[in-house]
This record gives structure tokens, C-alpha cells and sequence, in this order.
């Protein structure tokens, strides 16, 4: 068939507009690359989605992480606003857990103690005294069998990872499954289901390090943040919660209406100090299990605008504050002392030793969910 420059060029804005005005008609785009190998000889691939409107969004099979997170500001100019690095190799190095997905149990497990069924269970202590994001070699370090799919809602990313029993010392044989989908209106959802064949617990999670300015363009203290949370769990120095369910008002841990990160991170209160700046996990007030508005976030100069919801109980709010320039990111950026922040939707820090705390069990004949959706706009 011989079609004339005109009428091609015709069919080819005919198509774009059809997407712009029809956004059920619109595709994500997957472009599966090689992203490197691994220390013991293993591939893993670069999972890159684009949106027909340059939203991308590029997932590496090891470790589950994000490792690119591109999204316009108010102009339309695109930035990448997620921390990591350029290559597999950087993720090979001790890095702190950039894009990564957490597991068996996300945050802190005091003593890497817990009895379940009336057993004592020892998992590894990797952070003082405590366990911490799944051990030695948690959910971000291993490698997901991965499977991508394109239609009407997005283009999505399918990631599957079987942990034996006794893996890091945790009971049961665990098929964690992680599947990304990113829409065309540039909205990340990140949708967690789990089995096991025996009782063990559970909390996954999602760890990215966002700048909404840029990563790697400089501290996050002038981002405007929101927490849908009228407490938070206190610690002590370990960082393990202490049990109580602490109210935030006329606390700087009151996020209820906008602050910027910086205005009250330095004052002097003990739980800060502790934190050294916020390190803590909000009690959202929504109902566990709904999906429901977490965070927002705010960066005035670009605009941009990240809410994120979730299904979850609680939010892990960390404003980098182990990050101190040691690490060279993406495009040779140093990642300096509260270069990003993390929002790590979660049940609450050390559940299994807190009885109070919502149940972090799964059975074998129940199906652990968990959904959290980043969504992207500017304003
Ligand atoms: C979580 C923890 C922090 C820190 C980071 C990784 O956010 O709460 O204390 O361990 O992970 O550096």
C-alpha cells in the first residue's frame, strides 16, 4: 500500500489527538532492556514505561525497584524525581533500600525477636540492635521473575517472588507478588498480594526516595508536606516504637494541614532528636483495608505534586537523614544529607512484639493485599 507524507502525517495527529481526548485509547508503552548482572553471573532486565505523555517509569526485576520516575512540572518540563542510580552495579553496593521493595517485613523488628504459634523466632539484626527491611538479603536484593502486560489501563508490570521457608529466618514458603501499572494520566499504582503455606508475618512496602524538584538537585526542606494523620508512634533510640499512639497536635509532627519539611525538622524536641529529623510512622486516620489519601506532597518551584493513598494502617515518613553524600547517583549526582524523603505506606514498625498494634499475621489460608498508589500532577 502506498500512502502519501500527507496522509500519513494526517493519520499519525489523527491518532495522537484520538489518545488526548480518549484517554481509555491510550497506551504505555514497555521497552524491556538489559540493566546488568549480577555478582553471582545473573541477568536482570530495565522494565521502561512510557505514557503518551512522557511520563516514564523504569522498574528493574532486581529488587523489584524503581529506578527512574519521570514526570512533568507545571511547564511541562520533565524531571526524574526518584533517587537510584544509573546501572545494576550501583544497587550491588550497601545503598539505602533506593526504590527498592521491602520484605519479608518492612522496618523494624526489635531484637530481629518474635514468637509466633508459641515459637521464638530469631530473623537477623542488621541495623543495631534490631531487624530492618527483611534482613541480610531482604525482598530488594533478590531477583523477581517478571511479566509485562499493555491495555486500557495502563501499562503494567508483573513481578513474582517465591521466598522459602526459613528464608532470613522467617516461617513458611511465601509467594510475594508486586504488580506495577502505570496509568496515561500518570498515576503509579503498586498493588501487593502474598500466600504462605504456614503462619508467618508480614508488611511490605515500596522504598522510594523522592525530590520533587529533581533528584539530585538538592535538599527536600522547602517541599510542602501533608500527613492524613492525628498520631504517630514514638520511639525510643533504636527507633522501635514504644507502644503508644501519641496525638501530633502542637507537635511539629502535625502535618494535618501543609508545612514545609524544614520549618520545625530542627526544633528541639526529643523524638526528632531521636529521628534526627523525621524518621517515624504516622497512624493514618483512614480505615485500614480502604484506599484513602496518605500524604501530599508539594515543591513550589517545579509545582509538582505527588499525593500518595494506600490501603495500609500506617506511613513511614523519612526525610534522609542517613543520606550524607557518600552515594553518586544518577547522571553523577551526590546524594547528600536529606537529598529525598520516603513515604513507605506500612503497618506499623515492630507489630509483631506489640500486641496493641494492628495484626501483622498471615495464615495459609488468607491472602495478604495491599494497595498504594502514587499519584503525579502539578499545580
Ligand atoms: C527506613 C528507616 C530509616 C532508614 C531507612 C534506610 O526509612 O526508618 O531509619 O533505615 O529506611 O536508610
Amino acid at each position: 500500500m502506498i500512502l502519501h507524507t500527507k496522509s500519513l502525517a494526517a493519520f499519525a495527529i489523527a491518532a495522537f489527538s484520538m489518545a488526548h481526548s480518549n484517554p481509555a485509547a491510550a497506551v504505555v508503552r514497555i521497552q524491556k532492556t538489559p540493566f546488568g548482572t549480577t555478582a553471582d553471573g545473573k541477568l536482570v532486565d530495565l522494565y521502561v514505561m512510557t505514557t503518551s505523555r512522557g511520563v516514564e517509569a523504569a522498574i528493574t526485576n532486581y529488587g523489584g525497584t524503581v529506578v527512574r520516575l519521570k514526570v512533568p512540572d507545571r511547564s511541562g518540563k520533565i524531571a526524574d524525581v526518584a533517587l537510584g542510580f544509573d546501572d545494576l552495579k550501583g544497587y550491588l553496593q550497601t545503598e539505602p533500600y533506593f526504590g527498592a521493595l521491602i520484605g519479608r517485613y518492612a522496618n523494624r523488628i526489635a531484637k530481629g525477636h518474635f514468637k509466633l504459634d508459641g515459637k521464638d523466632y530469631q530473623v537477623p539484626v542488621n541495623d543495631g540492635a534490631n531487624a530492618l527491611h527483611g534482613g541480610l538479603k531482604g525482598f530488594d536484593k533478590v531477583i523477581w521473575s517478571a511479566k509485562t502486560s499493555s491495555g486500557p489501563k495502563g501499562g503494567a508490570l508483573e513481578l513474582i517472588y517465591l521466598s522459602k521457608n526459613g528464608e532470613e529466618g522467617y516461617p513458611g514458603n511465601l509467594t510475594a507478588k508486586v504488580v506495577y501499572t502505570l496509568t496515561d494520566s500518570g498515576e503509579m499504582r503498586i498493588d501487593y498480594t502474598a500466600t504462605t503455606d504456614k503462619d508467618t508475618v508480614i508488611n511490605l512496602t515500596n522504598h522510594s526516595y523522592f525530590n520533587l524538584a529533581g533528584a539530585g538537585s538538592g535538599d527536600i526542606l522547602k517541599h510542602q508536606v501533608r500527613l492524613y494523620a492525628s498520631r504517630y508512634t514514638p520511639v525510643d533510640s533504636g527507633l522501635i516504637p514504644t507502644g503508644e499512639l501519641r496525638s501530633v497536635k502542637g507537635t511539629p509532627f502535625d502535618f494535618l494541614q501543609a508545612h514545609e519539611v524544614g520549618e520545625r525538622i530542627g526544633a528541639n524536641d526529643e523524638q526528632l532528636k531521636l529521628g534526627k529529623g523525621y524518621d517515624h510512622n504516622w497512624v493514618l486516620n483512614s480505615d485500614s483495608g480502604t484506599l484513602a489519601k496518605a500524604a501530599e506532597i508539594y515543591e513550589p518551584t517545579s509545582g509538582r505534586v505527588l499525593e500518595v493513598w494506600t490501603t495500609q494502617p500506617g506511613i513511614q515518613f523519612y526525610t534522609g537523614n542517613f543520606l550524607d553524600g557518600t552515594l553518586v547517583g544518577k547522571g553523577g549526582h551526590k546524594y547528600a544529607f536529606r537529598n529525598g524523603l520516603a513515604l513507605e505506606t506500612q503497618h506499623f514498625p515492630d507489630s509483631p512484639n506489640q500486641p496493641t498494634f494492628p495484626g501483622v499475621v498471615l495464615k495459609p489460608n488468607q491472602t495478604y493485599h495491599q494497595v498504594t498508589v502514587w499519584k503525579f500532577s502539578t499545580r
